[in-house]
């Protein structure tokens, strides 16, 4: 179970030993994109079985080789939105738990001087206010993209939205918290702090070059 964060009541963080090593071999600048994206992917797949916990369930029939019995299944529809580039691989984890899901892209760059987000793509399902939404993206830094993307899901309708993260800093955890405190995010580290360029300390680098390997 991750546990609230004392200092920041929107942070839920995962001290599993498991999500633990995994993230320290991600920290570890010698790890190269390929080990990189499958440990991200992996870390997703393990955090998504706690975000989902409460999720809403339907108790259903089901015809056993045996007999007749009641079984559940899974109630609304659950959609993961990912932002890119850095929340895909995180959303490719949370689909091999939970293949039917549907997904929202949502693509966001920060600019390299303001910091602030830029838009360049929103594709989401008309009907978000249906079940709910989990948000992706490994880095929550100032918190401007992540903020962005939960209006931009309030906007379509998204009434549940849950945030899955990998490294957050104290500056996101807290504009989240003004902006969006109904909006809980999972993350296994809270780091120290920003640097003057935006990046998180101790951190893992720019997520998207290390994923991709792009640097
Ligand atoms: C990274 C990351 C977040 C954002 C976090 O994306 O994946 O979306 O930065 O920073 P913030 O909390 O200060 O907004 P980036 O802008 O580098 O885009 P990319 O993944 O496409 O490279
Ligand atoms: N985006 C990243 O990918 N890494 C950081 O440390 C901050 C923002």
């Amino acid at each position: 179970m991750p546990n609230a964060h004392p200092d920041h009541p929107n942070i839920l963080l995962f001290n599993h030993p498991l999500i633990q090593h995994k993230l320290t071999v991600m920290r570890d600048r010698a790890t190269s994109h390929r080990p990189f994206r499958a440990l991200l992917e992996q870390i997703a797949g393990l955090m998504v079985y706690e975000v989902t916990r409460t999720f809403p369930s339907l108790e259903v029939d089901v015809e056993s080789p045996m007999e007749r019995t009641r079984g559940t299944r899974v109630d609304r529809s659950i959609t993961v939105c990912p932002v890119l580039r850095a929340g895909l691989a995180m959303a490719d984890g949370v689909l091999d738990m939970i293949p039917d899901a549907r997904v929202g892209h949502i693509g966001l760059f920060r600019d390299e001087k303001t910091l602030k987000p830029v838009t360049y793509l929103s594709k989401l399902p008309n009907d978000l206010h249906t079940g709910p939404v989990i948000l992706v993206d490994p880095m929550l830094a100032t918190g401007g993209s992540a903020a962005a993307a939960a209006t931009m899901l309030k906007d379509a309708g998204a009434l549940d939205i849950r945030m899955i993260c990998l490294v957050a800093a104290p500056e996101g955890a807290a504009l989240m918290h003004d902006a969006h405190p109904d909006v809980p995010i999972y993350t296994a580290a809270l780091d120290r702090q920003l640097n003057e360029k935006g990046y998180i300390l101790p951190g893992l680098g720019d997520a998207g070059d290390r994923l991709y390997g792009t640097a």
